[in-house]
């Protein structure tokens, strides 16, 4: 006999024929919701505390539920539990192996319970740990963002505007960009966190339940500070996976461009940084090179990422109330998400650190192209020239170093004048680079006085 016709399914009452082989398949969700089985135990747990209190099961059936329930567990802890596909999902495997490890007393657990209700907590239960977990992989992440801040800070970038060098930056100021965006991040999350902290139990399969449960009891053990408020709601809503879904792909939006800045400074061209040997990989063909795989990929993981938010959407718009089965599609997409965001995240936390920041090359860069003209310019507004003219006059003084072959350094007092009177000998104060980003002081600017600001700021946690 297969292992297959020993089991029967807990709904297997109402029906006269056995699942058709193709069906149970394409219908099983065990395969990857059996990831859920620590929460869906943790749920049970509450669930039957909860029946006892209410004298809907007895003191002495919730304990040996209790015990059943303990015994899966660590069942499944030493890898010793058999998940079955026939047994559709990771709710009715654990049901079906506590009726066969307690006997029918098992039967009771399932009492004023749902499996659309039971998924729903869940899924919550499972992103409330998730989410704690990213929000740490992030705090630790800006934490090599700033310490990376504080060790270059002397250290000179272009900055760019459509790729084309702009005006001196500091690297440091470059770095805490990051630092302001997966702060963003953190914000996001801990907010959707509040959404997804919300008991769905007790709504049954859509419309309650006739039992004298207390919800209230359930919510306090497991720590949900809120009680779903409508059950038909309850067991159909997947908006707090939208949010979860849409805060992982913007942080994989930072992920990947700050992963495409790091290829493009890693490239010949550039030459910005050097990648660590451990943090790359070589070409099977062309011996001299050293690649930026792991760049790459993330750069290319942020598009499973933004399809998953996609496809959960998808799922959901056409759906009527309440619970539907299209709603088990919501798993593998969440469950890719949050992995691809926790790698992503672990292995630039890795990289950075271990970059090579070549700040000669760096300085020269910021040096070229004129990036301090804006500079000039301001220069000649302090003197009273309105900022439409100065331009004018700073864009003619570039034209004239472009066909003598000058850098604005190179010219003398003389040279200047010929362009506007006004500009005296301390116009050489605001020409350099350094000058021009220690003056660059209004408040979120890229001086070296403001930038220590905002890292101060953050160390002291504001
Ligand atoms: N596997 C289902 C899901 O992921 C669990 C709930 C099933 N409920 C049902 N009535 N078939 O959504």
């Amino acid at each position: 006999m297969s292992s297959r016709a020993v089991v029967k399914k807990p709904w297997a009452g109402r029906f006269k024929e056995k699942t058709e082989k193709t069906v149970e398949t394409f219908t099983s969700s065990v395969s990857f919701d059996k990831r859920l089985w620590k929460y869906d135990i943790q749920g049970s747990m509450a669930h039957v505390k909860m029946l006892k209190k209410q004298k809907i099961v007895s003191a002495k059936d919730a304990e040996s539920i209790m015990s059943g329930l303990k015994k899966i567990e660590q069942a499944i802890q030493k890898g010793k539990f058999k998940f079955r596909d026939e047994l559709e999902d990771v709710h009715m495997n654990i049901e079906y192996s506590l009726i066969k490890e307690i006997g029918t007393t098992g039967g009771k657990l399932h009492t004023a319970r749902s499996r659309n209700d039971q998924i729903a907590l869940d899924i919550r239960l499972f992103l409330r740990d998730e989410i704690t977990g990213i929000l740490e992989l992030i705090k630790n992440f800006q934490t090599v963002l700033v310490g990376l801040a504080e060790k270059y800070i002397d250290v000179v970038m272009p900055g760019y505007t459509h790729l084309q060098k702009a005006q001196p930056v500091l690297l440091s100021h470059w770095l805490l960009a990051y630092f302001e965006m997966f702060e963003r991040d953190r914000s996001r999350f801990e907010d959707c966190m509040k959404r997804v902290n919300v008991l769905p139990l007790g709504s049954g399969a859509l419309a309650g339940t006739t039992l004298p449960i207390d919800r209230g009891y359930t919510a306090q053990i497991l720590g949900f500070p809120e009680i779903s408020r409508n059950s038909m709601d309850a067991v159909s809503d997947r908006d707090f996976v939208v949010e979860f879904l849409s805060a992982a792909s913007l942080v994989m939006v930072h992920l990947s461009r700050l992963s495409e800045e790091l290829v493009l400074w890693n490239s010949g061209e550039f030459g910005f940084i050097e990648l660590p040997d451990a943090f790359s990989t070589g070409s099977s063909i062309m011996p001299q090179k050293k690649n930026p795989d792991v760049m790459e990929l993330v750069r290319g993981k942020a598009g499973r990422v933004f399809g998953h938010l996609i496809a959960v959407l998808v799922v959901l718009k056409g759906l009527p109330l309440a619970y539907n089965r299209d709603l088990q599609e919501d798993k593998e997409p969440l469950f890719d998400a949050v992995d691809t965001v926790r790698a992503c995240l672990s292995v630039l936390t890795g990289t950075m650190p271990k970059l090579k920041f070549n700040k000669l090359i760096m300085r020269k860069a910021a040096e070229e192209g004129f990036s301090t003209a804006t500079d000039l310019a301001e220069y000649l507004v302090r003197k009273g020239v309105p900022f439409r003219e100065a331009h004018e006059i700073t864009g003619k003084i570039v034209r004239y170093c472009l066909e003598n072959k000058k850098t604005l350094l190179d010219l003398n007092l003389n040279e200047l004048k010929r362009f506007s009177k006004i500009i005296k000998k301390d116009v050489f104060g605001c020409l350099t680079v350094d000058a021009s980003v220690n003056k660059k002081d209004s408040f979120g600017g890229t001086a070296k006085k403001s930038v220590l600001g905002r890292i101060r700021e953050i160390k002291s946690g504001k």
